[in-house]
């Protein structure tokens, strides 16, 4: 028999209080990853045009934001870091994560991006053979050396960016031997090759290979991919997963968290700086309040099933949502 009584559904939305009854779908700060851009000899802190409210930073900028950022309820951060010169050392990456651990300890979770694509000529996040076809399996060695060195510096939470294959496995086992035991790895399993990258490209500087990652990043048209990399990815070892970008692949990161071999995985989605920036802009041109889009952009982000969410606004979340209750 049916509901004899009339439905309404707008009785649980009459009021504020009411409705923050109702709500099920609950976002907190500790489950926001906020990126930065660490530049090595930058004399002071620079906005970037690109990203509103980003910067460009030293170690010492660094330091005070991820602070002011802790304040916010923000704990864990994702690093890149952008070499004076485009060449595979990664001093000042050793030297930047030394100094943040000392300075942080445990209050912070550091994750950095290893890919080499700001310190590579060619712009690629892989090395680059004769013929300027990206080698895998010297590149994973690379990433594989990186990794060592940001681990034993200090990073909590390697992050690969590069889409090479069986780089997890590779650095797994890299950790494992050097006894780096409780580094974890965070994969970029599900990235795409996307337009909605553009902005990134003034923070991290990458030189003209920028635009053509398509032999390694996976086609937006061949979704089952998605679904393997995180397979496997997961079966080589990787702690969390990532779907990037994430407002273009709701569906994705939907399909993941309900796979039967993968929802006991934490997901992470990145809501990438063009996706960030968009929002941004309609905001600038007076068409969207910026706080409720981008409430509503991670709303939809959390919904579709991330445990976790990287944006460039996570510092201003806590404020921005409580505000909205
Ligand atoms: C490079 C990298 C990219 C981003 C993060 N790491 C660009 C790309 O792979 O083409 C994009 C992040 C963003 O747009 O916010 N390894």
């Amino acid at each position: 028999m049916d509901n004899v009584y009339p439905l309404s559904l707008r009785r649980k939305r009459q009021s504020k209080k009411i409705r923050n009854l109702f709500d099920t779908v609950r976002l907190e700060p500790q489950q926001l990853i906020q990126p930065y851009f660490v530049y090595e000899n930058l004399h002071e802190a620079e906005p970037l045009n690109s990203i509103a409210g980003q910067y460009r930073h030293n170690l010492e900028s660094l330091k005070k934001t991820i602070e002011h950022g802790w304040r916010q309820d923000i704990s864990t951060v994702l690093l890149f870091f952008i070499p004076a010169k485009k060449t595979f050392h990664y001093d000042f990456d050793a030297q930047v994560l030394q100094e943040l651990s000392q300075t942080f300890g445990q209050d912070i979770v550091l994750a950095t991006d290893i890919c080499l694509c700001s310190h590579s000529l060619t712009g690629h996040c892989g090395l680059v053979d004769e013929e300027g076809r990206v080698d895998n399996n010297s590149s994973v060695q690379e990433l594989v050396r990186r990794s060592l060195i940001h681990a034993q510096a200090g990073s909590d939470l390697l992050s690969p960016s590069d889409m090479m294959d069986s780089r997890i496995q590779a650095i797994r086992e890299a950790l494992d031997t050097h006894h780096f035991h409780e580094s974890m790895i965070m994969s970029y399993s599900s990235k795409f090759s996307s337009a909605f990258y553009g902005p990134f490209r003034e923070a991290a500087e990458p030189a003209a290979g920028f635009d053509n990652r398509k032999s390694y990043q996976i086609d937006y048209r061949n979704p089952q991919d998605a679904i393997e990399s995180s397979l496997r990815d997961t079966r080589e070892g990787a702690d969390i997963l990532m779907v990037k970008p994430g407002g273009a692949y709701l569906d994705i990161i939907y399909q993941i968290k309900h796979h039967p071999k993968l929802s006991h995985q934490l997901l992470a989605s990145y809501q990438v700086s063009g996706e960030y920036q968009g929002l941004q802009l309609m905001a600038q041109h007076q068409m969207v309040s910026f706080k409720e889009a981008y409430l509503e952009s991670l709303y939809a982000l959390k919904r579709a099933g991330s445990d976790l969410i990287i944006t460039y606004g996570a510092n201003d979340f806590k404020k921005l949502n409580q505000e909205q209750k």
